[in-house]
C-alpha cells in the first residue's frame, strides 16, 4: 500500500500575470480522503484542474498508480478513473436521474438483431443507477427528472454517476457551499461510504468541521502553495483555521512557546513545506 494513487509534484501553473500555482506537491492514497483547504483564490481548483486535465500544468509531474501521465483533456483522466463533481453538478434539469447518471455515456444495445440500429439501453441504465445509489443509501427513483429534486439529491446523482464509472478518485469542489446542515450530514455519510467502498476522494472545502468529519488527511494551500500537509488527528480545528488565514498555526493554539510565532512555510524545508507528517506514501494500513 505504499504507491500513491494519484501524486503531483511541484506542480507550477500561471495564468498571464498570475501565478495560481507555485510548486505544489500532494499525494492522495488509494481509498484515502484528503481535504484539500484554503482560502479564496489558494489555489486548489486550479489544481485540481491541472489534475483532471482541464489545465496543463507549466511545470511538474502527475503520477497516477505510479505511473506518469499527463492528461491531455477531462475526458482522459475520466477513463483513468478520476471523476470530479462540480459545483452546479453539470447535470440536465429536463433529463431523468438514470439518464443523467450515463450523460454521454449511454450503453446501447441492438435493436431486433438489425445490423446498425442500436438504442439506449434504458433498462440497463435504471438498473445501473439503482446499484449506484443503493450503494450508497440513498433513495432517488431513477425515473424522477432531475428538476424535482433537492441540491442534496442532485449531489448524489452526480456522485452516483462518477460511482457509475468505476471511478477510482472522486473529486469534490466544494461541495456543501449550497447544501443546508441536513444535507451537510448526508454528504458527510456519502463520504464515508465511499471511503468504505475503497474510492479515494479529495474534497475542497471551507469548511473544516467537515474536513474533520471525513477526512484522512488534509493540506492547507495559501497563496499557491501548500503551507501544511497533516493527518486530521495530530492538529486541531482552531490550527489549521489559523494557518488558512494567517499562514502559522497561532500562539494561543501551540500555547507552550508564546513568544515563539511558528510561521510554517519557514521554518520547515521547501520540498517538505509544513510539513511534521510521515513522509508521503508512508501511512500504513
Ligand atoms: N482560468 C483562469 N484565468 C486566469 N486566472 C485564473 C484562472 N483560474 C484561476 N485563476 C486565478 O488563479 C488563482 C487561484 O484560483 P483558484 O485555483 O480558483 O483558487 P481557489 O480554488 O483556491 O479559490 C486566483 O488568483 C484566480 O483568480
Ligand atoms: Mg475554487
Amino acid at each position: 500500500m505504499s504507491t500513491p494513487l494519484v501524486a503531483l509534484t511541484d506542480i507550477k501553473k500561471k495564468f498571464g500575470a498570475v501565478t495560481a500555482l507555485r510548486g505544489v506537491t500532494v499525494d492522495v492514497m488509494p481509498g484515502e480522503t484528503f481535504a484539500l483547504l484554503g482560502d479564496n483564490a489558494a489555489g486548489k481548483s486550479t489544481l485540481m484542474k491541472v489534475l483532471t486535465g482541464v489545465h496543463q500544468p507549466d511545470h511538474g509531474t502527475i503520477e497516477w498508480e505510479g505511473e506518469k501521465v499527463t492528461f491531455p483533456t477531462p475526458a482522459i483522466s475520466r477513463t483513468r478513473g478520476i471523476e470530479m463533481i462540480y459545483q452546479d453538478f453539470a447535470l440536465a434539469d429536463n433529463l431523468d436521474v438514470r439518464t443523467n447518471v450515463f450523460l454521454g455515456r449511454e450503453p446501447k444495445k441492438n435493436l431486433l438483431g438489425i445490423p446498425g440500429l442500436r438504442i439506449v439501453d434504458t433498462k440497463h441504465m435504471e438498473r445501473e443507477t439503482r446499484r449506484v445509489l443503493d450503494s450508497l443509501d440513498i433513495e432517488i427513483n431513477p425515473r424522477l427528472k432531475v428538476r424535482r429534486l433537492s441540491g442534496g439529491q442532485r449531489q448524489s446523482v452526480a456522485i452516483g454517476r462518477a460511482l457509475a464509472f468505476d471511478a477510482k478518485l472522486i473529486i469534490m469542489d466544494e461541495p456543501t457551499a449550497s447544501l443546508s446542515v441536513a444535507k451537510v450530514d448526508k454528504l458527510i455519510e456519502v463520504t464515508q461510504r465511499l471511503k468504505e467502498l475503497g474510492i479515494a476522494v479529495i474534497i475542497i472545502t471551507h469548511r473544516l468541521d467537515e474536513a474533520f468529519a471525513v477526512a484522512d488527511r488534509l493540506a492547507v494551500m495559501r497563496q499557491g502553495e501548500v503551507v501544511g500537509r497533516f493527518e486530521v488527528n495530530e492538529v486541531s480545528e482552531h490550527q489549521v483555521a489559523n494557518l488558512i488565514s494567517h499562514g502559522t498555526m497561532g500562539d494561543a493554539v501551540l500555547g507552550h512557546h508564546p513568544g515563539e510565532r511558528r510561521s510554517i512555510g519557514s521554518t520547515l524545508s521547501a520540498d517538505q513545506p509544513g510539513s511534521p507528517q510521515k513522509p508521503m506514501g508512508a501511512n500504513e494500513e
